[in-house]
């Protein structure tokens, strides 16, 4: 069927180093691809193993454009956990009963939140919990005494899931294409753009189990979809009826907390500890209001405003004619500025009673530049901005060490003692708590224009993202290639 939509794919995770131009994220490292063009991706994996995925990086076309990236081991080598039996994949997806591009479409007219949605997949289907094709709902086979290995990714637009399998331990021995020393749990929590590598061992009576996940909602007063996807984890031979396994409360931030904080590097981290860029980035909301003469229709956020959401009070609009990658490469003025903030532009407790004086963001294409080789360290902190909440952020071209996560306003002079500088996971998406903060470190070794923005899709339309322009380095393994002929134009 001929798409009537532009289209981009981003590679979630993959480093591109060298080849920002295969990013895809649209008008950040290219133009979008219009309805009945073409582009070829290049672009090289090295140094990870894993899994990572890929999706639609332009509007909310990736609701139902997207898949896995599975990467073994190079041949010959080894996973750093005994073989599994089996290896099967699990997406948990979210699913409209409408176009999901339609339901943006609203959104930015009325200014309100968007519908949410009307189920959660797992490899497409809903499962047997909703009206529609229990049929079809989809079967992850196990065989008695063996270990499977499941990659969960969590691929939903707008929310965070947890995720169990009834009666089954867990054991996460990866997330984001980097090893983890194991762990063992019975339930998992993703935010949109995360992935957890698990083994299960079929240790159980022969029988049938649900495979499950649902909302983590930690936006208080914030709608979501309650529904709960199943797949169903089945014992050759069997056909008994399902059990279904316990999932935290939507509201769990405790189960939540729990489960990102147990994440460390397999192996010892090689932290950067000499910080040449030290950022510290709020994470919120805002609510634009709206102009005297503008109808009511058009202002649907609470109090005749329009939701915005922001970095450092900046709201980020996408350029229109030019990617921000084209205009840094090409020198073309006028398409961003790089006064981006490295601070934020007032101090106030962000996770407080935010005066309301502080909710409008500005709106501006504003880049934050980044030496070739300088090591970064970022603080993000959530803001309770109109509503706090927990924002998966995500990284491109670029893995981050999660050094540290916590509740309430960053406090350099104590918070800094909780710091893992020894095995910090590695991860490229960080799940922000709710009224909290992360740390993240990186070394600013690949160049190109590279988008950090919160996963929630429907945040990323209200400008919850910045950009990093990563310049050359001397080295000639050290530069920004050519770019590719086929390109898109705007
Ligand atoms: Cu998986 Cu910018 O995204």
């Amino acid at each position: 069927m001929a798409s009537s939509y532009n289209v981009t794919i981003h590679w979630h995770g993959v480093r591109q180093m060298n080849t920002a131009w295969a990013d895809g994220p649209e008008f950040i490292t290219q133009c979008p691809i219009q309805p009945g063009g073409s582009y070829t991706y290049r672009f090289t994996i090295s140094g990870q193993e894993g899994t990572l995925w890929w999706h639609a990086h332009s509007s909310w076309v990736r609701a139902t454009v997207y898949g896995a990236i599975i990467i073994h081991p190079r041949e010959g080598l080894l996973y750093p956990f005994p073989k599994p039996d089996r290896e099967s994949v699990v997406i948990l997806g979210e699913w409209w009963d409408a176009n999901p591009v339609d339901v943006l479409r609203e959104a930015t007219r009325t200014g309100g939140g968007p519908n949410v949605s009307d189920a959660y997949t797992i490899n497409g289907q809903p499962g047997d919990l909703y009206k529609c094709s229990s049929k079809d709902t989809v079967k992850v086979q196990v065989d008695s005494g063996q270990t499977s290995l499941i990659r969960v990714i969590n691929a939903a637009l707008n929310q965070q899931l947890f995720f169990a399998i009834a009666n089954h331990n867990l054991t996460v021995v990866g997330a984001e294409a980097s090893y983890v020393k194991p762990f063992t749990t019975r339930t998992l929590m993703l935010g949109p753009g995360q992935t957890t590598d698990v083994l299960i061992k079929a240790d159980q009576a022969p029988a049938r189990y649900y495979i499950a996940a649902r909302a983590y909602a930690s936006g208080q007063g914030v709608p979501f979809d309650n529904t709960t996807t199943t797949a169903i984890l089945e014992y050759k031979n069997t056909t008994s009826k399902p059990i279904m396994p316990p999932l935290p409360a939507y509201n769990d931030t405790s189960a939540a907390t729990a489960f990102t904080t147990s994440f460390k590097n397999l192996r010892k981290s090689p932290v950067p500890t000499k910080i040449d860029h030290n950022l510290f980035i709020t994470v919120g909301l805002g609510l634009i209001p709206c102009p005297p003469k503008t109808p009511a229709q058009n202002c649907q956020a609470p109090n005749r405003t329009r939701f915005a959401a922001s970095m450092n009070n900046v709201s980020l609009v996408l350029p229109r004619n030019s990617s921000i990658l084209q205009a840094h490469y090409h020198g073309i003025p006028g398409v961003f500025t790089t006064d981006f903030p490295g601070q934020p532009p007032v101090t106030f407790d962000y996770t407080g009673n935010v005066s309301r004086s502080l909710w409008q963001p500005i709106n501006g294409t504003k880049v934050y530049k980044l030496k070739y080789g300088s090591s970064v360290q970022i603080v993000l902190q959530g803001t309770s901005i109109s509503t706090a909440e927990n924002h998966p952020i995500h990284l491109h071209g670029y893995d981050f060490y999660i050094l540290a996560q916590g509740f309430g306003n960053f406090n350099p002079k104590t918070d800094t003692a909780k710091f893992n500088l020894v095995d910090p996971p590695l991860r490229n998406t960080v799940s922000l708590p709710v009224k909290g903060w992360a740390v993240i470190r990186f070394v600013a070794d690949n160049p190109g224009t590279w988008i950090m923005h919160c996963h929630l899709d429907v945040h990323i339309g209200w400008g919850l993202a910045t950009v990093f322009v990563v310049e050359d380095g001397p080295g000639p393994k050290q530069k920004l290639e050519k770019p590719p002929p086929d390109l898109p134009v705007c």
